[in-house]
């Protein structure tokens, strides 16, 4: 089922250059769907105008179907949890308590049901040692967590994520990205995520965009996607690092691994089949 689908859009601001051209996307419901673009490819651009916050020059957002402008921004908000790019556009409470609590109280939560909620976001981000930390304090990376944490809290049927592992150190963005496909397979979440990080993009998305001056240059699997490489190179993207190992071992060594082995389980089958046949 599509859960969400932009139809024909383009955007500028304040009438200025056009930013996104001619943009289709379907969004199934439970999907893991990947933005891939350099930076000022249009990536932000192209979030905000998935949950409503920018409003298209042309073109259509359906939210299950239904225009996003004819939806008020309540019900649009309470299906569609955004994280922001930047955790200080997020971020506003005192503490980290109150600023993952301010949804939830929202939505008319309190007592132990409100704070469990909040205790159990905390506590998935793995930042439960913050929950009185006042945020001001904190690293771009605590402050990063806590913001995610936040719309986490709210279970959204869709959760969109701008750039969520930038500036996060590698155990913590892999952890944070297992959480999300966890929310998928368990929880039927719809995930969107922009990023210009390929390397977890096969193991996790189902569906790959991959944006260029504001414009959709390829779109599908990660392995249809993955074996455009000159549109990636122009893009300003690259293949995964083991992707791109095995073109070296295929182009430069001559050895006929599987070009399109984008995940160190399928590049160790290739190459172990490899070995056997010598
Ligand atoms: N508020 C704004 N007013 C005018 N132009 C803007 C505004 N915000 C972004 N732009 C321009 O729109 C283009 C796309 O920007 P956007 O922030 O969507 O890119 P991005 O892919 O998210 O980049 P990054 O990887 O750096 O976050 C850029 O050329 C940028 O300069
Ligand atoms: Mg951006």
């Amino acid at each position: 089922m599509t859960l969400l689908e932009l139809k024909n859009i383009s955007f500028t601001y304040d009438k200025g250059k056009e930013i996104l051209k001619n943009i289709h996307i379907q969004i199934e419901k439970g999907s893991f769907t990947g933005i891939l673009g350099a930076n000022g490819s249009g990536k932000t651009t192209l979030i905000q105008l998935l949950n409503g916050l920018l409003k298209p020059v042309e073109g259509q957002v359906l939210l299950e179907g239904r225009d996003i402008k004819k939806l008020k921004d309540k019900e649009v908000f309470s299906k569609i949890g955004l994280v922001f790019q930047n955790p200080e556009d997020q971020l506003f409470s005192y503490t980290v308590y109150e600023d993952v609590a301010y949804g939830l109280k929202n939505l008319g939560l309190k007592g132990e049901k409100l704070k469990n909620k909040v205790l159990d976001a905390l506590s998935l981000l793995e930042i439960s040692d913050l929950e009185e930390r006042e945020i001001h304090k904190l690293s771009f990376g605590q402050k990063k967590r806590a913001a995610i944490a936040g719309v986490l809290a709210m279970d959204p049927a869709i959760l969109i994520l701008d750039e969520p592992t930038a500036g996060l150190d590698p155990i913590t963005a892999s952890h944070l990205i297992k959480i999300l496909k966890r929310l998928q397979l368990e929880k039927e979440m719809t995930i969107i995520l922009s990023t210009h990080e390929v390397d977890f993009i096969p193991y996790n998305c189902d569906q790959v965009l991959v944006l260029s001056e504001g414009r959709v240059r390829v779109e599908g699997t990660p392995e249809f996607v993955f074996s455009k490489k000159e549109v990636l190179r122009e893009s300003n993207l690259r293949l995964p690092r083991i992707g791109h190992l095995m073109e070296i071992l295929k182009e430069k060594d001559g050895i006929e691994v599987d070009p399109t082995a984008m995940s160190i389980s399928k590049a160790r089958k290739t190459i172990k089949n490899i070995i056997k046949e010598k």
